[in-house]
């Protein structure tokens, strides 16, 4: 018999827990929301036990500073400042810095932000020719992060994780070259030239014109899209201990420099579980209109276990009320396809799925709501972006947020490399068979 009970000493918390007749006592943490976890660090070395949670279901991996979200009450805030704020009143740079370096940046520093990442948009002229490799249908996630793993063999006088100088340097690299090296591998999917970056341009309005400029004609940048694509950066920009940024803070953790660390967090958030359910997602609108528009009918594909089928786009680890990103992309997307004068029926489709699912008991019940990636894609594709670029439009956004956490386990007192225990249930041991007398 074992229980866990939890018991205040004055200012501490400390939580009991009885295993086998003994009994072992946990500190309790407590966040700055009144957020708590129980240390079982210890619980190994004093019991021989360890606790087992598939998919970190209830598992806290660190403390942290960056971002608070409550996914009952629907709340996310960077650095303690509400997304809705942030996304009203900042630009895409601006939030960067506030992952970064934890405060709104002033006038000068903001200022000077922006000038340091403007020296390194390009990428080196030898990178370049990496693009040849790669198949002309290639996914331009599987480039992205192939390209931001190779810049570690660019920069290798900047790859120790203990200097901070040489740290800054690769972080820096990192935001102003993802939207060139993202928009380069646009260009050869369709066998467009390269568009160089233009650093009088700011980050969004400098990737758009890379994305769709070409050499033979005037390219009018329009506000309407950058406004739109400042503000999905934004509500992208970091999403606490997710799987793509818990992966860049495990393989950080080993040493492993930052551009193979983000290298692996483009790879984590590329499955379609994560970041990759905004393109799963717009498939999925497509498949609907294509096959009648009868949404009753994939509502109810989605609630059969045995089909196989979800709605992408749909439902949250943490969130079980609404999503206060999709939120603010929903009202964005009907500002815009207005403003547009565009009638997009995946829009309308999406509209329509969201009003049946809500009502339906199966999701209320499980409190599955839309997320993030729900109406994004309706957003990219009104500005133009192409499906497979969705995902990589989310690691432009996510990047700061991975930086920031990557440095934040860094500088942590605690940093030990990130190897979890497991419970083995295969064979005991066996007697060594040789080949010939295996049947
Ligand atoms: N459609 C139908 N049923 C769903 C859905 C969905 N989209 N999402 C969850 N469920 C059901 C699921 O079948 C399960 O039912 P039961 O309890 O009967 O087994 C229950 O709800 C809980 O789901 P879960 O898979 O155990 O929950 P999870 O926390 O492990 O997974 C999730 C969260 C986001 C992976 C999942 O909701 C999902 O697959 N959604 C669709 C993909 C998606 O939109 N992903 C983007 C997430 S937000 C952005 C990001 O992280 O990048």
């Amino acid at each position: 018999m074992s229980s866990v009970t939890e018991r205040e000493t004055g200012m501490d918390q400390t939580a009991k827990l009885e295993l086998g007749g003994k009994e072992i006592t946990c500190p309790v943490i407590t966040g700055s929301e009144e957020e708590k976890g129980i240390d079982i660090s210890r619980l190994r070395a004093e019991t021989g036990y360890i606790t087992v949670d598939e998919g970190y279901v209830n598992t806290g991996s660190t403390t942290s500073d960056i971002t608070f979200l409550n996914g009952e009450k629907g709340i996310l805030r960077y650095r303690g400042y509400r997304i809705e704020d942030l996304a009203a009143h900042c630009d895409f740079v601006e939030v960067s810095y506030l992952l970064l370096y934890g405060k709104l940046p002033n006038d000068q520093e903001l200022h000077e932000f922006r000038m340091s990442l403007r020296r390194h948009t390009m990428l080196h002229e030898d990178m370049r020719s990496f693009y040849n490799g790669f198949p002309r249908d290639a996914h331009p996630m599987a480039i992205l992060s192939s390209v931001v793993s190779g810049l570690s063999t660019f920069y290798q006088d900047s790859l120790n994780p203990s200097d901070p100088e040489q740290v800054r340097q690769s972080e820096l690299r990192l935001i102003a070259k993802l939207p060139t090296i993202a928009s380069y591998s646009y260009k050869k999917s369709i066998g467009q030239p390269f568009v160089y970056p233009q650093n009088k341009l700011s980050y969004c309005e400098n990737f758009l014109n890379m994305m769709f400029s070409v050499p033979g004609e005037e390219y009018e940048i329009d506000a309407d899209f950058v406004s739109a694509l400042n503000m999905l950066l934004i509500v992208h920009a970091d999403h606490e201990q997710n799987c793509s940024t818990s992966t860049v803070r495990m393989v950080g953790s080993s040493n492993a420099n930052l551009f193979a660390s983000i290298s692996a967090g483009i790879s984590a958030l590329w499955g379609p579980l994560h970041g990759g359910a905004n393109e799963a997602c717009v498939n999925m609108l497509e498949r609907i209109i294509a096959d009648g528009g009868n949404v009753k009918k994939y509502v109810e594909l989605a609630k059969d276990r045995d089909s196989g089928f979800r709605l992408m786009g749909f439902g949250h680890r943490v969130y079980k009320n609404h999503d206060p990103r999709a939120t603010i992309i929903k009202a964005a997307c009907d500002k815009l396809l207005a403003k547009l004068e565009i009638k997009d029926p995946l829009f309308e489709v999406a509209q329509e799925l969201e009003d049946v699912a809500l009502n339906d008991s199966y999701f209320i019940e499980k409190k599955l709501y839309p997320n993030v990636d729900f109406y994004s894609g309706v957003i990219y594709r009104a500005i133009g972006i192409p499906v497979q670029m969705f995902t990589v439009l989310f690691a432009m956004g996510r990047l700061p947020g991975w930086i920031a956490h990557w440095k934040e386990m860094h500088a942590s007192a605690g940093k030990r490399i990130c190897r979890p225990r497991q419970v083995y249930t295969g064979p005991t041991c066996r007697e060594f068979v040789p080949r010939e007398n295996r049947s």
